[in-house]
């Protein structure tokens, strides 16, 4: 974790270097696949709430539900095992890598550029702040919006997946056994689990905006940086 005086030489450093290197390749895959996953997780998941008008002919003739929910098992277990992978790296990685889970929330100085950085995406402020990590507002949208809810969809994904896999599996053990009862019923996990993944599409949304604005405005480069791992700085003038 950057302390904000650290964060604040690493962006006084950032004006006199044209690259600095962030993200470590296991960060960037995991990104990616752990993107990749949500999409899947979020469409297959839209099917297994809305399914697909019936089928044509004998129910044994077709197993479409079957392989929509199989996609959304296979992209759970991908999801549970990159977020273990993520965590592993957290401890092991760079600064960088341990951004996503931990907030300077006593850090006053923090707090104020995160009400900067707001002020800048309203277009409240003329000129960006250069960050070599994630900025303090990316950072709480990041903990606030994505860590939670991934957890959250874990648990309750693995709770409900316990009930089909049944008890004296690992998923029922570690998930259905007290999740179940702790929400009242299935349905509620269901519920809740599907209320999860609208919190998921709107942090999806808002970061996807925010990734490719701040690729534009913020004279720092963004996207790329999470496929190279390098963020370049543009000169403070053109
Ligand atoms: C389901 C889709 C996505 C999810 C759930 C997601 C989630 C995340 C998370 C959790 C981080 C923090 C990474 C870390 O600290 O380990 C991150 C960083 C980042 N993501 Fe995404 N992402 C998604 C799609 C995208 C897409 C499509 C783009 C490109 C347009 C993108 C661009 C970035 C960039 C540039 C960063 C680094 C931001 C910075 O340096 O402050 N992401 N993303
Ligand atoms: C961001 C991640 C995820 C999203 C967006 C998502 C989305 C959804 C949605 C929308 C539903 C339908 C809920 C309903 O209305 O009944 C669902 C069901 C389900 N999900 Fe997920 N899910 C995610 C992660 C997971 C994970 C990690 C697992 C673990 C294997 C999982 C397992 C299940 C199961 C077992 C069901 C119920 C299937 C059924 O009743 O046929 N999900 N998911």
């Amino acid at each position: 974790m950057l302390s904000a005086q650290d964060m604040r030489e690493a962006v006084d450093h950032g004006r006199n270097v044209r690259a600095v290197y962030v993200y470590e390749a296991p960060v960037r895959l995991w990104h990616w696949v752990n993107a990749l996953a949500i999409t899947v997780l979020a469409v297959s998941g839209w099917f297994i709430a809305s399914p697909l008008p019936s089928l044509p002919g004998e129910a044994s003739a077709h197993f479409l539900m079957g392989y929509i929910r199989f996609i959304h098992f296979v992209a759970g277990y991908v999801l549970l095992a990159g977020f273990l992978g993520r965590i592993y790296w957290a401890f092991v990685g760079n600064a960088h890598a341990r951004q996503l889970f931990v907030l300077p929330i006593f850090n006053a100085n923090w707090w104020k550029e995160v009400l900067f950085e707001l002020r800048w995406y309203l277009f409240l402020e003329r000129a960006p702040k250069k960050y070599v990590g994630h900025n303090p507002l990316a950072q709480l949208a990041m903990f606030g919006l994505f860590l939670t809810t991934v957890v959250f969809m874990i648990v309750t994904g693995f709770a409900l997946y316990g009930e089909g896999a049944q008890e004296g599996s690992w998923s029922h053990t570690l998930f259905t056994s007290w999740v179940i009862p702790l929400f009242g019923q299935s349905q509620d996990v269901h519920t809740w689990h599907h209320a999860g993944m609208w919190v998921m599409v709107l942090f999806v949304m808002v970061h996807v905006y925010a990734a490719i604005r701040e690729d534009i405005m913020s004279r720092q480069s963004l996207v790329s940086t999470m496929l190279s791992g390098w963020r370049m700085f543009k000169d403070d003038k053109p």
